[in-house]
């Protein structure tokens, strides 16, 4: 099946049956400094899942653009992927189990024809923290699936969450479709591959509390996720994804391009396919190629892929191996719309790196020659003269036989101030957002601050270009064309601090876009948003301080913030300002 068609098809049968289509968020999350990328559909629902409201309901459903980092590095088989799309549809509090077990048994058995006995499921095997979840085996059974079709496992497998330390967790539930030969096997055995896992149901039962204890949850929600790629690609009769119609024009490409068939070269084939179809999605997002997190990533892709393009014999490939990711993906208009900026950075990346591969490779086997560790400070001159990312060094040394002193590596990285894989492998590696006390108290202090600029600059159309949060700071980029004066600075501080004494209430409401833009709320420019907002005021009705159209959380009253300091306002690009600002506990505020 494909891509195109499975998406159609699974977005009109939940919105037949009462979802609401959610917008296929960006990959860069807002207001989460706990990850680099979007890494599921539900990681933009991560304050609704934890109780706020979504203006659109209780029933959501969407297709969300993904990038998984903490693979890149076992991509190169015939299912894994940077970039992926996941399907997805949500009950907030809404159904449960029974009902979205059987939403996808129906999705799957009647509008995807998948016949029963293709079929079997995993259920949580239950342990000291949890009871074993008979209660979807049952419905599971109620449904036709057979018992013997029926594996219980544990947390490693059928578990999710919570997302941080404390929070909304549960049992799931996955749904496996048989891609080997003949009939299959009466007796399901999750450790045969041709069992291929499709489709994960997460029943959000419980919620972790501070002592680690898991109670039972008030608002019980159902996320799901199906992968397309995997999904299209069985459904196929294929068992490499990079086969289906979200891979092949690029492999055709690639074939062109080097002059070699995929057969015998698929895992370079692979590699570049994946890393340049992921590195075309992540620029359009808006990233550029850097040596710190997101631009490092992505600094990482197109440079693995340029590498895997030279073993075969490819060189100035890169933007034309890219072309066909905007014709299977013609459905995203902002791809389309970016292609320009697009297809020149990555000649740009391609061209910077072809600089020094060459000097890089041969110095790369100097030191690694009758070596059995490469040293801290050879990895760092890789990366610093030649612009090796150490993970390409590692890898280049591990198909040598050779290990890497990382820790010298990070050594010398951090004496060169440089610091930025330790940093991004941090936040790719932390999960999903949790959205704390600290977090949400700086968030509020930035819809502040939005309005408190305007207000002391005067100035209507200064409008917000960023923002970025961690429990520690904010992170605001506006529009505006200078530097902003001391007197501005204080000005600006003091208001923001008058805002937070005068104790404002912060309340939402859902109300369509247009309503949202007329009742002079901020929206973030050219957004697209879905059929309603959700509008977020400080202050008392009809004398607001600010009004934002936002996802939200934010803390209740402004007299929770604390003391507002703006640290650092400096340039952030030609006519971006930013400012970094914290919030000091202060007991005389409180
Ligand atoms: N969020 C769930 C997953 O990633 C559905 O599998």
């Amino acid at each position: 099946m494909d891509r195109t068609e499975l998406i159609k098809k699974y977005i009109s049968f939940f919105t037949e049956n009462g979802h609401k289509e959610i917008a296929n968020a960006s990959l860069i999350p807002e207001n989460d400094p706990t990850v680099l990328f979007t890494t599921a559909g539900m990681h933009p629902l991560v304050p609704v899942l934890l109780g706020a409201r979504h203006p659109l309901g209780k029933r959501l459903c969407n297709v969300q653009r993904c990038i998984r980092t903490q693979d890149i590095d076992g991509v190169g088989d015939a299912v894994h992927h940077t970039f992926f799309e996941m399907l997805g549809n949500w009950s907030l509090g809404d159904y449960f189990k029974e009902e979205a077990i059987r939403l996808s048994f129906e999705f799957l058995t009647k509008a995807l024809k998948v016949p029963v006995e293709r079929l079997a499921i995993s259920c949580f095997a239950g342990d000291r923290d949890a009871p074993k979840d008979r209660e979807s085996a049952d419905v599971w059974k109620s449904l036709g699936i057979p018992e013997e079709r029926i594996a219980f496992l544990g947390k490693e497998d059928n578990w999710w969450g919570p997302a941080g330390k404390t929070g909304p967790c549960g049992p799931d539930t996955e749904m496996f479709y048989w891609s080997g030969e003949g009939s299959p096997p009466k007796k399901f055995d999750p450790k045969d591959s041709r069992w291929v896992e499709i489709w994960n149901d997460v029943l959000m039962q419980y919620v972790k509390d501070e002592k680690g204890n898991y109670c039972e949850a008030a608002q019980k929600n159902v996320d799901t996720g199906m992968g397309v790629e995997r999904t299209a690609a069985v459904l196929s009769g294929l068992d490499d994804d990079y086969l289906s119609s979200c891979f092949l024009p690029i492999i055709r490409e690639l074939e062109r391009l080097s002059g070699k068939k995929y057969a015998g070269h698929e895992k370079e084939m692979r590699i570049i396919a994946d890393h340049v179809k992921a590195a075309v999605f992540i620029i359009a997002d808006g990233v550029t190629p850097s040596n710190v997190e997101r631009g490092y990533v992505l600094r990482r892709l197109i440079r693995r892929a340029i590498r895997y393009g030279r073993l075969l014999g490819m060189r100035n490939f890169v933007p034309r191996a890219a072309l066909p990711v905007f014709d299977i993906y013609s459905d995203y208009r902002f791809l389309e719309k970016n292609k320009a900026v697009v297809l020149r950075e990555l000649d740009e990346e391609e061209k910077r790196f072809a600089k020094t591969l060459e000097g890089g490779m041969r110095e790369f086997e100097r030191v690694a020659k009758n070596q059995k560790r490469i040293s801290g400070r050879d990895a760092f001159l890789l990366y610093q003269s030649y612009g090796f990312p150490i993970e390409m060094t590692l890898e280049l040394a591990k198909e040598k036989g050779v290990k890497v002193d990382e820790r010298g590596f990070d050594e010398e990285n951090m004496k060169h101030q440089e610091l930025s894989r330790t940093a991004s492998a941090g936040v790719f590696k932390s999960g999903l957002a949790d959205s704390s006390e600290e977090t949400k108290r700086l968030h509020t202090a930035t819809h502040l601050l939005n309005a408190a600029i305007k207000d002391v600059l005067r100035d209507k159309s200064i409008h917000q270009r960023g923002s970025n949060i961690t429990p520690e700071r904010l992170r605001f980029d506006f529009s505006f064309g200078r530097k902003l004066t001391q007197e501005e600075i204080r000005k600006v501080e003091d208001l923001v601090n008058e805002k937070i004494r005068e104790g404002l209430p912060v309340t939402a409401a859902e109300m369509s876009p247009d309503e949202a833009l007329r009742s002079g709320a901020e929206g973030v420019f050219g957004h697209k948003y879905g059929e309603a907002v959700s509008v977020y005021s400080i202050g008392t009705k009809g004398r607001e301080f600010s009004r934002e159209i936002c996802a939200g959380p934010h803390v209740k009253n402004t007299k929770e913030l604390g003391r507002f300091k703006i640290v650092k306002e400096e340039a952030s690009a030609a006519g971006v300002r930013r400012i970094k600002a914290v919030l000091e506990r202060d007991v005389h505020m409180v």
